[in-house]
């Protein structure tokens, strides 16, 4: 660590530890308001700064990136994915940037479970009858979902996220198909079954949940003739991205029964989802909350600090992405 410690500009409040940790080892810049920087405070926050650690609320486009000031070396994001980075843009300005995968594959994987159970088991609508004083009593149909036990559960993206959603639901009795870029190999598979196309694994896959990263590949690769192929009363769930999905056709097929119900965590636009996802009663909905527990998001703080560590140090970013 060199003689003066490093300014790193902070664009949003952290928690305690990793503010803490900033402070000691670094001249931190933070936003104890949480507010969300525009691109002009941006510019002004960074100045003098040699790293700047940011957030996926953040959007980095190279008009943004050229600006920066000469001294920043380092786009550190709190977050795992990075859709929201000009990779390119911030390459060529000589910025490293990084960001925190592994340490929020738990806690994800949680929150798919909770957006599966709580579609399945039509959560939102008994908590609604409850809370609202409506709850005559116990009926022998009264809001009947759908068992996790002996269902298939497609994976779209078998990566870290997606391989502890499998052994979570494997707990659950569900079996596992799952569409990847590539076959994993069999101790990571665990009897999995393996789909070379998404077309092949959506007609199996009474419940279906996404696990891939957003990109020019993935975007609304579920749509109206995806969603056609899945089971009719199929459960969708989405804890990765809302780029993923045709929100239009996901209201669609939530109105026409094609979908039982869906339960997400993530939207395009966020925090503006479609007004459409407010609506619906076969839905249960979180506002982002896939790494919101207070050991993953202190983890995914050290996470972004173990970089700049490394990087003012000389040594190479462990999670460097360009
Ligand atoms: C991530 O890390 O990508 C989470 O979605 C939080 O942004």
């Amino acid at each position: 660590m060199p003689a003066s410690k490093p300014v790193v500009f902070v664009t949003r409040r952290l928690p305690d530890a990793v503010e803490e940790r900033l402070r000691r080892d670094y001249q931190p810049r933070l936003n104890p308001d949480d507010r969300v920087y525009g691109p002009d405070e941006i510019i002004e926050g960074s100045a003098g700064a040699e790293a700047i650690l940011t957030c996926a609320t953040d959007p980095w486009p190279a008009e943004l990136i050229q600006r920066l000031p000469d001294g920043v070396r380092a786009l550190a994001t709190f977050s795992a994915g990075f859709e929201h980075i000009d990779l390119a843009a911030a390459t060529a300005r000589g910025i490293t940037v990084t960001n925190t995968p592994d340490v929020l594959t738990e806690a994800t994987a949680d929150i798919t479970m909770l957006c599966l159970l709580g579609a399945a088991r039509r959560a939102f609508e008994g908590e609604a009858l409850l809370r609202t004083g409506r709850w005559t009593g116990w009926t022998p149909t009264q809001l009947l979902g759908l068992e996790l036990n002996g269902a298939v559960l497609g994976i779209v993206g078998m990566g870290r996220i997606g391989q502890a959603v499998a052994r979570r639901a494997r707990a659950f009795g569900m079996r596992i198909h799952y569409y990847s870029r590539h076959r994993l190999p069999p101790d990571l598979e665990q009897g999995a079954y393996f789909h070379h196309t998404l077309g092949s694994l959506l007609p199996e896959a009474r419940f279906l949940s996404l696990h891939c990263p957003a990109g020019p590949e993935t975007e609304r690769m579920i749509n109206a003739e995806t969603l056609a192929l899945l089971p009719h009363g199929a459960v969708l769930i989405n804890t990765a991205r809302g780029a993923l999905l045709d929100d239009e056709a996901v209201l669609a097929a939530l109105d026409s029964g094609q979908l039982f119900a869906a339960g997400f965590d993530v939207y395009a636009g966020e925090p503006h989802l479609h007004p459409g996802y407010k609506s619906r009663r076969n839905g249960f909905f979180l506002p982002h909350l896939g790494s919101a527990t207070i050991e993953t998001r202190t983890a995914m703080g050290f996470r972004c600090l173990d970089n700049l560590d490394a990087l003012f140090a000389g040594r190479p970013a462990p999670d460097a992405l360009n």
